[in-house]
């Protein structure tokens, strides 16, 4: 029996937060056992026990409110006895505080405006032999630290992209390791290039200072010496400033290296912490180079150019052995996708997504520092002989855990699983982002809004959106309730840029589907993750964002529905009379609406799992007048729409509970009649799409969704398939069948959006389906599908890992194999029948 994948608040081993609360989890594994029958969760400070909780025997979490001291580490340990009399105790798993309150003695070091990349650099001496160092530090835009010469730490893009306007994250790290090597004299520099914070950026053209002028650092590092003496490293007028070797460096635009810029002295003026509570703990995970892959071919396109080809789409940047002399110009350009075997990039719009590197001649490898890049292929300049094995990718993410895995009998549908999860690596770089490559890769609520379920299968997602939520949080409350369209929300100072106030998205701040991220994403996480911290922290922004929409709603013509602002209806559907048209042909008042309704019953349901009744109440009546209202208008006293009828309408009147209960078996007619009419093809966009199959499977029509998910024309998911599609596009019709794009304006191939359809087959194909009701438990309910021969599939619920396979024969009969974890159990639907399973293997 092993204990393993401790976390706190859904991070292992995290340093430098704030723990407002403690969410313990942990997992059990290697055991026969079913379940627990005592346990014990120990928590120590230096060395010595501090707390000790008793667990109950089946708890796979512990909750605790502590009285945490600031720059402290915690281990703690779970010990666990098994009804089969195994015992097993965890290694010793940590959590260490930030600064909490405490004042900082640092002052920011502010650079003059003209640089654009500098580094920060302190010489100092060493007093002794040092048994611990922390450095609290934040660079703004981005940063990396470089302790006598060595990087520190394995994280990249420092300190993330938050909504710096409304917060500043600082980092904590351990610096012990490398300052115990320096033996006397230490060296320390931070280096510092633009980033969101100061670099181009936002959609339209860009902005450059969104959020500041100037490049900016603060730093205190705490030394603890063997002999007990403490010292104090503070950024302060003792410091130098130089240009480093960066020149012009943006986040859409890449980075150019020049080695003869590097050195000259930078002026520089000091500012102290004004508002401590602007500078807080880290919220982010950490981002990192989780994996390395190596090109697959050099190419030589029919015009000439060199290009290296990876396979697969990559968020991240190449390195390169430069081997070339000195002064050399090296270009690298990043790209998705090839055209008649051309390099191509046309859909980057106005980003240049490159590289510039001046050779310092001497042999070495290069990396950017202050960028990033999505790609497939990448274009190389400059290099007189390019081979394979002087090319590595480094794919850069937010470092979640695999959540899930699902390989089908079915080699189209397993690429298509493989392309969507690409697509969630791609994106999920601090924050949930719409795509990793033009001048775009913004926080759109949108995209994750319909996308958070399945990249709860796909990844531990509840750090990451968590950092997510936070920054929305600040945003809501900065636009008065509203929940922009991305947060962050940048926001260029119209003064200085006229096109600030030409550009519509810029003026309007919020629309329905987008802003509604206020409830589906916490009710998301909630289903997943079961956090109950999590739930109290949201629900303010819950229903500060019904309010809003109530305050829209009760203005409108017809009370209690929300038919004005700019919507964006269902975003990129098929169905308009324009094929090039965004909006879809839904009714947009009908998409508001009905979104006002869904968010008041997800605000309702987490009102009731945190006992606020009344709210609960105050929330069923305005949902009965939503509904009234809408019913009287949007329906007929037949029941059929008094709007276009489309795909979108009918899937949204059930699966968001506004369909009367006597006519559902004409609205999933309605439905069905509308794909057969579309000769077997679905016309939803993002709205749509993810609620079209789960709503056929749930009301009897599972094997249409089939059809839809395994239909292999345009427009479908394995059209894009068949295409060679590597990741998820943003539209239906990305490429043509040519292998051209169909647009250059919003195009991107790697748009997470329609992937929700993995969510579906996690939950109606392999049958997992997450289920508050009892606690420790899911639902698993598999459900056939011709065409895919077998299923083999695994969900790790917060408690432990459930595995579901089922293998079919030629007239579609089923066998499944079913495995629950320890302290787990499932409610197994399978042949008509019910049975509720403890830990352990099953085959039926
Ligand atoms: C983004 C989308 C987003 C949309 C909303 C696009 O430019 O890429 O994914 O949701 O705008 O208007």
């Amino acid at each position: 029996m092993k204990i393993t994948n401790l976390k706190v608040n859904h991070l292992t081993n995290p340093v430098g937060y704030r723990f407002e609360h403690l969410h313990f989890t942990w997992n059990v594994t290697e055991t026969n056992a079913k379940q627990g029958i005592m346990g014990k969760l120990r928590i120590w400070k230096a060395d010595e026990m501090i707390e000790e909780f008793d667990l109950s025997p089946w708890a796979w979490f512990l909750d605790a409110k502590l009285c945490l001291e600031p720059f402290t580490r915690y281990e703690w340990t779970v010990e666990i006895e098994a009804d089969n009399g195994e015992r097993a105790t965890s290694e010793k798993a940590f959590f260490e505080t930030g600064r909490q309150d405490s004042k900082w003695e640092a002052q920011w070091l502010i650079a003059d405006a003209t640089a654009t990349s500098v580094y920060f650099k302190k010489l100092f001496q060493l007093e002794n032999t040092v048994s611990s160092a922390r450095l609290y530090i934040c660079g703004l835009g981005l940063y990396e630290v470089y302790v006598n010469r060595e990087m520190l730490g394995e994280e990249r893009l420092l300190p993330g992209y938050h909504s710096y306007d409304l917060v500043t994250e600082y980092q904590t790290m351990d610096v012990t390791e490398l300052l115990q090597k320096s033996g006397d004299e230490a060296e320390l520099v931070v280096m510092l290039g633009n980033g969101w914070y100061k670099g181009r950026f936002v959609f339209d053209g860009g902005f450059e200072n969104i959020y500041g002028k100037n490049l900016k650092l603060i730093a205190e590092l705490h030394i603890q010496y063997a002999n007990g003496q403490k010292e104090i490293v503070c950024t302060d007028d003792s410091w130098n400033c130089f240009t480093s070797e960066i020149d012009n460096n943006n986040i859409y635009d890449g980075e150019v290296n020049d080695y003869r810029l590097r050195g000259n002295e930078v002026l520089y003026t000091l500012e102290s912490v004004a508002r401590e509570y602007m500078l807080v703990e880290r919220t982010t995970m950490p981002i990192k180079e989780v994996e390395v892959l190596s090109p697959k071919r050099i190419i030589v396109t029919p015009q000439g150019d060199t290009v290296l080809d990876f396979g697969e789409m990559i968020t991240g940047w190449v390195r390169f052995l430069c081997k070339e002399k000195q002064d050399v110009r090296i270009r690298l350009q990043y790209g998705e996708w090839l055209v008649h075997g051309n390099f191509y990039r046309e859909n980057l719009r106005t980003a240049k997504a490159e590289y510039i590197y001046v050779s310092e001649g001497v042999q070495k490898w290069i990396r950017p520092h202050f960028t990033y890049y999505g790609f497939r292929y990448v274009k190389v300049e400059g290099i007189s002989d390019v081979r394979l094995e002087d090319f590595k990718a480094a794919r850069i993410r937010s470092a979640c855990d695999v959540n899930g895995r699902i390989i089908t009998g079915n080699e189209k549908v397993n690429r298509l699983i493989a392309n969507a999860y690409a697509s969630q690596q791609c994106n999920f770089l601090d924050i949930p982002t719409d795509c990793p490559q033009r001048d775009e890769r913004m926080g759109w609520t949108g995209d994750i809004a319909v996308f958070a379920d399945t990249a709860c299968f796909q990844m531990e997602s509840a750090g990451f959106l968590n950092h997510y939520m936070q920054m929305l949080k600040k945003e809501q409350k900065a636009c008065g309730g509203k929940v922009p369209f991305t947060v962050p929300w940048p926001k260029p100072n119209s003064k200085e840029n006229a096109a600030v106030d030409k550009n519509p998205f810029m003026r309007a701040v919020t629309a329905c589907g987008w802003g509604d991220a206020a409830t589906l994403v916490p009710w998301t996480l909630y289903e997943h993750y079961q956090d109950i911290n999590l739930l109290r922290e949201y629900y303010p922004i819950m229903k500060d964002w019904i309010a809003y929409e109530k305050g829209r709603a009760v203005n409108n013509t017809i009370p209690y529905l929300w038919q004005q602002d700019l919507q964006l209806g269902d975003w990129l559907a098929l169905d308009s009379q324009d094929p090039n048209g965004l909006f879809g042909l839904t009714d947009s008042g009908f998409i508001a609406s009905a979104y006002f309704y869904f968010s008041c019953e997800l605000t309702k349901r987490v009102a009731l799992v945190l006992e606020y009744e009344d709210d609960a109440k105050e929330i069923a009546a305005d949902m009965e007048k939503i509904k009234a209202a809408f019913w009287a208008y949007f329906l007929d006293e037949k029941g059929n729409l008094t709007i276009p009828e489309t795909q979108t309408a009918y899937a949204m009147l059930l699966s968001f509970g506004l369909c009367p209960k006597e006519y559902e078996t004409k609205v999933i007619d309605g439905l069905k009649r509308l794909v057969e009419k579309n000769k077997g093809h679905l016309s939803t966009g993002f709205l749509g799409t993810p609620l079209l199959c789960p709503t056929l499977s749930k009301y009897g029509e599972h094997e249409l969704a089939c059809e839809l998910l395994l239909n292999e024309e345009y427009p479908g998911w394995l059209y894009e398939v068949n295409l060679g599609a590597v990741t998820i596009w943003e539209r239906w019709n990305s490429i043509n069948p040519d292998g051209t794009l169909s647009s250059t304006g919003m195009n991107s191939l790697n748009h997470y959006a329609y992937g929700s359809i993995v969510s579906w087959i996690y939950r109606y194909i392999c049958g997992f389906q997450p289920y508050l009701d009892e606690e420790n438990t899911i639902v698993i309910q598999p459900g056939y599908c011709k065409n895919l021969g077998y299923v083999s599939s695994e969900y790790f619920a917060p408690w432990g890992k459930y595995e579901v396979e089922w293998n079919s024969n030629a007239v579609g009969e089923m066998s499944v194999e079913v495995s629950v974890p320890f302290n787990g159990k499932a409610i197994l639907k399978f042949n008509g029948k019910k049975e509720i399973l403890g830990a352990g293997r099953y085959k039926r």
